[in-house]
């Protein structure tokens, strides 16, 4: 990640490879800043003929115009992006203004970047141009003998000593966010070969001590002990066996045991199929090197929750990592098995290849047990809700209205989209079983909601909503601060959220 720095060195005299600054689109073209007319009156250069015209540089999002800095500055050159229509501004238009500038800067190894408006820094704006930048700037690049030299710094200018002071906790709050998202992208775009339960459980237990927070990592017969019976059937095929994680964050004090102190007391249960072949239900092979995500939303719950600890956010936090390779191996569950998890319901095991929700069933119902009060689920956990929203959003389902919303209105100020989906009763009787209490799956449609339905067995009334993650998990395609590859989907969600409603 780059390093991220505050100036309140004016624009021409930033040190940089390259000034960004900020121009607007305005009704007969583009209108430069107060901060960015100045640099241009420097240059002798004169907005409207440089922008070539209608059709040209008009200030739109997406628009950039490099300039040579032709020595009147201290940058070698200067780069226009275009941040829209001022009435027209959010933090989502300037976090992808922001990686805009970091695509068209090219291999320049050094940013200096003008906020537009001048005076008194406007947080969310300073903190959407860091996000954006830092997220955009990423490449995973661990396996490349020859990697591309990456962004190395970058300083946002803000005018006036005195802004500093305010800006610099909003910036640290980007900083820690974006680089949480970051960490929860590495871990699902490594490889399987890399990432199974043991060596995820192992990089959770070092995030956990450079945080600060109380771990504990079950194995083998502890599992079996713990009556944790769906998390050891799924994990049996794996030649690695499987783990369940448990994190506590509790504000104020690194050991304290209860949610004494904190506002209020959360846990996060997420998936952590470090990949999914599909088990003796084995899946086609088209497709299938894509299930090295099907660990994202442990893998940003554990970001998340080291995340929290940094900053020192007032909700205390458990989070319950139960960890699995679905594997077809020689003790692999077989479709027909029946599983005892956590809470004492029996699981027919009608499709092997619907392991997330039966590993979710033991980590829900170990969380309901704390009485916490919310649980969160982060889960790639149906093909069916990526045919229903598609790619770019999440599904939310929930059994108590306010938290529901709450969830929504937290993604909504991360700007990572999500809709809410319904808990269809009706379909509840496709769930019963003939040998057990419940089928984890059916052959009826709408799967997703029948995951869903079937989580809920498990929370035992506490407040609960589940994250079916599955679409926006991994991007197919770059687009403004999403790289190809994962997307780290749900971290800064679940910081919004901790943070509590605004
Ligand atoms: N990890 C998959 C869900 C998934 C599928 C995520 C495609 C992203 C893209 C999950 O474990 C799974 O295999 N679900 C099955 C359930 C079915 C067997 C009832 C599915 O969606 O096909
Ligand atoms: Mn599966
Ligand atoms: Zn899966």
């Amino acid at each position: 990640m780059p390093r991220l720095a505050l100036s309140p060195v004016p624009p021409e005299r930033a040190d940089a490879d390259l000034l960004v600054l900020p121009v607007a689109a305005g009704e007969g073209g583009p209108v430069a800043p107060p901060v960015t007319a100045a640099v241009l009156g420097r240059l002798g250069a004169d907005l409207a003929a440089v922008a070539g015209g209608a059709g040209r540089f008009t200030g739109q999002l997406d628009d950039v115009l490099l300039l040579p800095g032709y020595g009147a500055v201290a940058a070698p050159a200067v780069l226009l992006v275009g941040v829209g229509p001022d009435g027209q501004r959010s933090p989502e238009t300037l976090r992808r203004a922001a990686a805009v500038a970091v695509a068209a800067a090219g291999k320049a190894a050094t940013l200096a970047v003008a906020l537009h408006r001048a005076g008194g820094p406007d947080g969310a704006a300073l903190a959407a141009v860091a996000e954006g930048t830092l997220l955009a700037a990423y490449r995973f690049q661990r396996h490349k003998s020859a990697p591309d030299p990456d962004l190395a710094a970058v300083t946002l200018l803000v005018d006036g000593e005195g802004s500093l002071d305010a800006a610099g906790p909003v910036l640290r709050r980007a900083e820690v966010a974006a680089r949480a998202t970051l960490a929860a992208r590495d871990l699902v775009n490594e490889p399987a070969s890399r990432i199974n339960p043991a060596t995820l459980a192992a990089e959770a237990v070092r995030l956990a001590r450079a945080a600060g927070l109380e771990h504990r990592v079950l194995a083998g017969s502890a599992l079996r002990r713990g009556r944790f019976g769906a998390v050891v059937a799924v994990g049996g095929g794996s030649a690695t066996g499987p783990r369940l994680v448990e994190l506590r964050y509790r504000p104020g004090s690194g050991s304290r045991s209860g949610s004494l102190g904190a506002a209020r007391h959360v846990a996060l249960v997420g998936k952590g199929v470090t990949f999914d072949t599909g088990g003796i239900d084995l899946k086609r092979g088209a497709g299938m090197d894509g299930m090295k995500d099907d660990m994202a939303g442990a893998a940003a719950i554990l970001a998340a929750i080291t995340a929290a600890a940094e900053l020192g956010l007032p909700t205390a936090v458990t989070a319950i990592l139960p960890l699995v390779e679905n594997m077809p191996g020689a003790s692999a569950m077989r479709p027909g098995d029946v599983v005892t998890a956590r809470n004492g319901l029996t699981v027919e095991v009608t499709n092997t290849d619907a392991e997330g929700r039966l590993i979710l069933a033991d980590g829900l119902a170990l969380a309901a047990e704390a009485r916490p009060d919310a649980i969160l689920d982060l889960a790639t956990l149906t093909g069916s809700v990526v045919y229903g929203l598609g790619l770019g959003c999440v599904g939310v389902f929930g059994n108590t209205p306010a938290l529901t919303a709450e969830v929504l209105d937290a993604a909504g100020r991360a700007g990572e989209l999500a809709c809410e989906l319904p808990l269809i009763e009706d379909y509840r009787r496709f769930l019963d079983s003939e040998v057990a209490d419940l089928v984890n799956a059916t052959n009826e449609p709408g799967d997703s909601v029948q995951a869903a339905l079937f989580l809920r067995e498990f929370v035992a009334g506490v407040p609960w909503a589940h994250l079916d993650i599955a679409g926006p998990a991994t991007a197919k395609e770059a687009r403004y601060y999403q790289p190809k590859g994962a997307s780290g989907w749900g971290v800064r969600t679940l910081l919004a959220f901790l943070e509590g409603p605004r």
